[in-house]
């Protein structure tokens, strides 16, 4: 991509970013942040070296070592395991589910239920594996029965997800589900708006589509997620070939 081209994107999702935050009545917090993760491109575009990919698993590893034991909202009190994440620490697609499950709190990892058998087949057939993409959810602990997260632990969870974006530096996330895409979005859409095209989340393109368990409960969302993955490994495969072409 070149300068003018990256000021274009810059400037498009500035101006979205800016206008889905009016739309909620919130404080254009996100100019300062985003201009800071945005500029400087030709440093985010370069894939990590060996020595830079261990000082990022350390720091991963720190981040899970500062938080595997919190308790800052009321399910850390309740949590068989943390649920951190799973997969390539210097994945360039990270994939965001809502919670962990009863399979998930169980064993430590995310989506190893039916829902994560049904997003490994959903990661096979796009041609990535789940060692390839990073895997992780928006609430590390599970809540009772599997409710949806209340607001107050998602913001408790924040700064978690976060820092593994900053960690992990993906080119594409892709928001499984409602309460990802508003959490990471910070909008109330419904998945039905939402889909379809990529936003902006810290500087990251940012694709919503299905959760899988809602697959498994209505095959009519078998197709528009159909429709998303595909659009998600279209844009991998573009950035692959336009970072060959820079180097
Ligand atoms: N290949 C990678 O190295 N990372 C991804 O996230 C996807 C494919
Ligand atoms: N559903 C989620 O959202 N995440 C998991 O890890 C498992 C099921």
């Amino acid at each position: 991509m070149n300068r003018q081209a990256s000021l274009a994107d810059l400037i498009r999702e500035t101006v979205e970013a800016v206008q889905q935050e009016a739309e909620q009545g919130l404080e254009t917090h996100f100019l300062p942040e985003g201009l800071d993760k945005v500029l400087p491109l030709p440093e985010r575009r370069r894939k990590p070296e060996r020595a830079a990919q261990s000082d990022r698993a350390t720091s991963l590893e720190a981040l899970y070592e500062r938080y595997h034991l919190c308790t800052a909202c009321a399910l850390g009190h309740q949590r068989k395991h943390f649920v951190f994440g799973s997969g390539n620490e210097n994945a360039d697609v990270m994939f965001v589910g809502e919670a962990p499950g009863a399979h998930e709190d169980e064993q430590g990892q995310p989506f190893v239920g039916a829902a994560g058998k049904l997003l490994t087949r959903i990661l096979n057939a796009i041609d990535f594996t789940r060692d390839e993409v990073y895997i992780t959810n928006i609430l590390k602990c599970r809540p009772p029965n599997n409710r949806d997260p209340r607001p107050e632990e998602i913001d408790a969870c924040d700064a978690i997800l976060k820092e593994q974006i900053r960690l992990v530096q993906p080119r594409l996330i892709c928001a499984l589900g409602r309460v990802a895409a508003q959490a990471l979005l910070k909008r109330n859409s419904s998945i039905r708006t939402l889909r379809g095209r990529f936003h902006d989340c810290h500087g990251v393109k940012l694709l919503v589509t299905y959760h899988p368990s809602g697959l498994l409960h209505n095959p009519a969302y078998k197709r528009p997620t159909w429709e998303d993955v595909q659009m998600l490994r279209k844009e991998y495969d573009r950035i692959v070939q336009s970072d060959a072409k820079a180097t």
